[in-house]
């Protein structure tokens, strides 16, 4: 049911997925096994009025693979909670949403991501937002004080999805919602794909089988209301489109609601 991690160096891991989004958080013009910025933020879904008035270097970082805002619905007033926050998009776009009564809270491992968001919150005036270094396998955030968790791009990057789905649970309010965007797969990747940490941190190698990143949500306690597949999303590299064609790896939006 897990990701296969066996031989996985879950070290190496981190340093390299650390590595490659200090890159995408100072230098969002350089070439990545994946698109970036605006352009990619627009042809997935993300309405240019979403855009427009949050921090443009946010977006010229943004390193996500689907549009989930419609499924989140973000409302006046709710906390937000965005796991692997990056430079910092989607916690604007939501903070929009919740408005200045609201609450958003990133979540990201990677310091020259968080520095580059916490900048950009401070001189936007965005003072309902706030980022956390932390893992999104274990939140320092309390039970059930959150209304909605989001995420775009993320989960996909964490050697334990049990764990983020069970701490997601734990800090939603009962009835809360999980909205997200991520990659899976329609077959289980070989371990010579999942064992090769430059396309785990692109996004491919840590790709769950679809069916089992559903059960893996569900066992955490939330029911899936709804799931569609990102056509727009695709990978750049030569090396990465392959894997892609191969084992069929996807962008999906779902939405789930916490029922325990
Ligand atoms: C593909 S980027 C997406 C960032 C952002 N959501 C966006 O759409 O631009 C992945 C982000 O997740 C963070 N990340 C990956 N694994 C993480 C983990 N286990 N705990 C905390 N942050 C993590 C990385 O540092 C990086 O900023």
């Amino acid at each position: 049911m897990s990701t296969n991690v066996k031989t996985l160096d879950t070290q190496e891991l981190e340093s390299r997925v650390k590595e490659m989004y200090r890159e995408v958080a100072e230098h969002p013009e350089r070439e990545f096994h994946f698109e970036t910025g605006r352009k990619l933020a627009e042809r997935l879904g993300y309405q240019p009025s979403e855009l427009d008035d949050i921090p443009a270097e946010a977006i010229d970082s943004f390193a996500g693979v689907g549009y989930y805002v419609d499924l989140a619905d973000a409302r006046t007033g709710e906390t937000a909670l965005d796991l692997g926050s990056g430079s910092g998009m989607d916690s604007f776009v939501a903070a929009r949403k919740v408005g200045a009564g609201g609450r958003v809270i990133g979540i990201d491992m990677t310091d020259a991501q968080l520095e580059k968001a916490t900048t950009l919150a401070a001189r936007a005036g965005f003072r309902q937002v706030e980022f956390r270094k932390a893992y999104i396998e274990a939140l320092p955030v309390e039970d059930a004080s959150v209304d909605l968790v989001i995420s775009n791009g993320v989960i996909n990057l964490s050697a334990d999805k049990a764990a983020v789905f069970n701490e997601a649970a734990r800090v939603l309010r009962p009835g809360g919602r999980l909205a997200i965007a991520d990659i899976v797969t329609t077959l289980q990747l070989p371990e010579g794909v999942t064992c090769d940490a430059s396309l785990w941190a692109a996004c491919i190698g840590g790709a769950m089988q679809r069916d089992d990143y559903r059960q893996t949500i569900e066992n955490a306690g939330f029911t899936v209301d709804s799931v569609r597949e990102n056509e727009q999303y695709r990978f750049v590299s030569e090396r990465a489109d392959n894997a892609t064609q191969k084992y069929g790896v996807k962008s999906i939006s779902l939405l789930a609601l916490k029922t325990t």
